[in-house]
């Protein structure tokens, strides 16, 4: 099988940050080295094994998203010297996952069925139907805990607490917006129908910027257009553009990351399928094929890379 990235040692540049996806690195003040690993996650587990040219699919696919949206804020990307990299400006996070949504779908949706009619302190009319759109999209900002899951909580609570100082906040609302209404378009030219999502801000020399990624597969859920209308109508899930098959696939083998839950295996074909929606995926959302680029000896040219950053000799 195709060589992957499942773990990242850049000799030289010490432990990483492991997140669930990107090993992160400090080159400096001012700067990190973002490696978008071929680890895969679902319902907040890494899975057994790691998905051919995911790490490139999605460091791309972020990239190219990033430059969609460069000029409604500021964003962290300084360059991306390898199809897994991206060199970002060092931020400090504001620790809130800035989650929109146009859709009833997903967390809201479960939350909708139970009979709540409040998402994170936002009214939600009477009468929506799962997967139908809300009248304009709303905001549903989640803790980022430092371990275990994200917990919802309402703007007038995140201020109450002190989580983001009120400045910073109504700028953070207002990008989290437009950037939502221009993914909205963007996807719409794709024949997509964007659900929902997440930005990650931080603040880089008191300036609020865009980073992590954006409008990617991992960060958000999509719908297919051009049926969306007929299968809502019939009482049918819309078909989605996202990973959305993977936690299907898990939750179909018993695994939906409860404890004592058990991760199946993953064969072969389910990988290699893995891999070619993720690829599928990155030529839906940008309109170009995907060049894969071998990963054998990365390892140097991102070396290379820090090595510059970091104007090591
Ligand atoms: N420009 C940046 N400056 C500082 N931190 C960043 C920047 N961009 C992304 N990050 C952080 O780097 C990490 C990226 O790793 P990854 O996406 O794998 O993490 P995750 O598993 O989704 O999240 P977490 O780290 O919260 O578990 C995240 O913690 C993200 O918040
Ligand atoms: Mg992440």
């Amino acid at each position: 099988m195709t060589d992957t990235i499942g773990r990242t040692d850049i000799p030289g540049y010490g432990e990483p940050y492991r997140g669930k996806v990107r090993d992160v690195y400090r080159l400096g003040a001012d700067r990190i080295g973002l490696v978008a690993t071929d680890r895969i996650s679902a319902f907040d587990h890494i899975l057994p094994r790691a998905i051919p040219y995911k790490g490139q699919v999605l460091n791309l696919l972020a990239a190219y998203q990033f430059e969609q949206i460069s000029d409604i804020v500021e964003t962290h990307l300084v360059e991306v010297p390898h199809p897994n990299v991206t060199i970002g400006k060092a931020c400090m996070g504001i620790p809130v996952e800035v989650v929109v949504r146009g859709y009833l779908a997903g967390h809201a949706a479960r939350t909708y069925a139970a009979g709540g009619r409040y998402l994170c302190g936002v009214r939600l009319p009477e009468g929506l139907r799962e997967n139908a759109p809300f009248p304009s999209p709303i905001l549903t900002p989640a803790t980022k805990a430092v371990e275990g899951h994200d917990e919802d909580i309402s703007e007038a609570d995140l201020l109450r607490q002190g989580k983001v100082d009120p400045h910073i906040w109504e700028q953070v609302r207002t990008y989290a917006f437009r950037l939502f209404e221009r993914g909205t378009r963007i996807a719409a030219e794709r024949g997509l129908i964007l659900v929902d999502t997440k930005y990650e801000f931080g603040l880089f020399h008191g300036r609020v910027v865009l980073m992590d990624e954006v409008h990617t597969p991992d960060s958000s859920r999509y719908f297919m257009a051009d049926d969306y209308e007929e299968r809502l109508k019939r009482g049918e899930k819309p078909r989605q553009l996202s990973k959305e098959f993977v936690r299907e696939w898990l939750m179909g083998h018993g695994f939906q990351g409860r404890d004592g839950d058990v991760m199946p295996t993953m064969d072969d074909a389910f990988v290699e399928h893995t891999s070619q929606r993720y690829i599928e995926l990155y030529e839906r959302l940008t309109g170009r094929p995907f060049v894969p680029t071998p990963v054998r000896g990365y390892n140097e040219t991102v070396k290379a890379a820090f090595d510059r950053v970091t104007g090591r000799p």
